[in-house]
């Protein structure tokens, strides 16, 4: 009689990984003491407390495919997550988005000052390759250089940057469909995508073998970006923890302004029923993973 109130496997999952990367960056970033507390302060205030911490999870769900430990899975998603963390900071900048509200807090240089606010952007950064290049986190030196290999062609002009860069000239230039895709894809794809392959990594699968979970990693990272252009339409700034209806007044070419809310609706739908057949060969071990799908276009936040 009670089952309908228990929560689902996913609503459990959320909540533990954000414990668990709370946990971590907890006690990674404890202050020194000295003159660089406000940096760590800063780090503290972006990296702690907040977030869906999405990327993260997809490591550890993708690493359980393959009965990784979950500490080390853990680790992993903590670097990919600083990554995530440092973007934010930086988005949100008067430079780029200028934003005051970030996870339901002041931004970082709201908080604590635009300098520092680099700094802390800057740190995270460091750190994300800090923890991977360390033993403790992986035994193993081919899988910490090809983890590390990977979130970095994920943060670089390849990746991350890249779209961000892209999302800059969105505001000057109208971009077509294919351009628009490849932005999302560079901007929100990429470390998506990256999420899931280190999941791969740690468990030993060789590139050859990662083409189903590529293929969803493709689509749910198209998806989610889809999703958050959505929810700055729609959205609920409250939920979101973020100020919305930004990217039509910075006239930013995006799928919703390309295509309209219904078709970007049909579209993001499309992509989450595409990269759940990818997961096709595998059984129940990928049902969070196929939840994780659903979630991104049902998510409010
Ligand atoms: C927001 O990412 C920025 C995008 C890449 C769209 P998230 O929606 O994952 O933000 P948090 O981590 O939950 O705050
Ligand atoms: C930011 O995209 C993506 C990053 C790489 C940080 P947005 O600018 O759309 O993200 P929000 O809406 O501010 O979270
Ligand atoms: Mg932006
Ligand atoms: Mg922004
Ligand atoms: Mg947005």
């Amino acid at each position: 009689m009670a089952v309908g109130l228990s929560p689902s496997p996913l609503s459990q999952a959320l909540t533990q990984i954000a414990t668990d990367i709370d946990d971590e960056f907890d006690q990674l970033l404890s202050l020194p003491g000295d003159a660089r507390d406000p940096l760590y302060a800063a780090m503290r205030h972006a990296a702690i407390g907040g977030g869906k911490r999405l990327r993260p999870l997809l490591v550890t769900a993708t690493a359980s495919l393959f009965h990784v430990d979950r500490e080390v899975a853990l680790r992993v998603g903590t670097a990919v997550e600083a990554i995530h963390v440092y973007s934010l900071i930086h988005d949100d900048l008067p430079c780029m988005d200028d934003d005051d509200m970030r996870r339901g807090k002041p931004t970082v240089h709201r908080a604590f000052g635009e300098a520092t606010a680099v700094l802390a952007g800057d740190s995270l950064h460091a750190l994300a390759f800090e923890i991977l290049a360390n033993p403790g986190t992986h035994a193993d030196p081919f899988v910490r250089s090809e983890l590390i290999a990977t979130l970095a062609l994920a943060s670089g002009p390849e990746g991350m940057a890249g779209g961000q860069m892209m999302d800059l000239e969105a505001e000057k230039t109208t971009f077509d469909l294919p351009t628009v895709t490849r932005l999302q894809a560079l901007k929100t794809g990429a470390l998506i995508a990256a999420s899931v392959e280190m999941g791969a990594i740690l468990g030993h699968i060789p590139p050859e073998g990662r083409a189903h979970l590529k293929g969803y990693a493709r689509d749910i990272g198209l998806a989610f970006q889809i999703a958050d252009d959505i929810l700055d339409v729609e959205g609920d700034p409250e939920l979101a923890g973020k100020a919305l209806h930004k990217d039509a007044d910075a006239g930013k070419g995006t799928f919703v302004s390309l295509m309209g809310l219904d078709r970007a609706k049909q579209q993001a739908a499309m992509l989450v029923s595409q990269a759940n057949d990818h997961l096709g060969s595998y059984g129940s071990e990928a049902d969070l993973l196929r939840a994780i799908a659903n979630y991104i276009t049902e998510r409010d936040r």
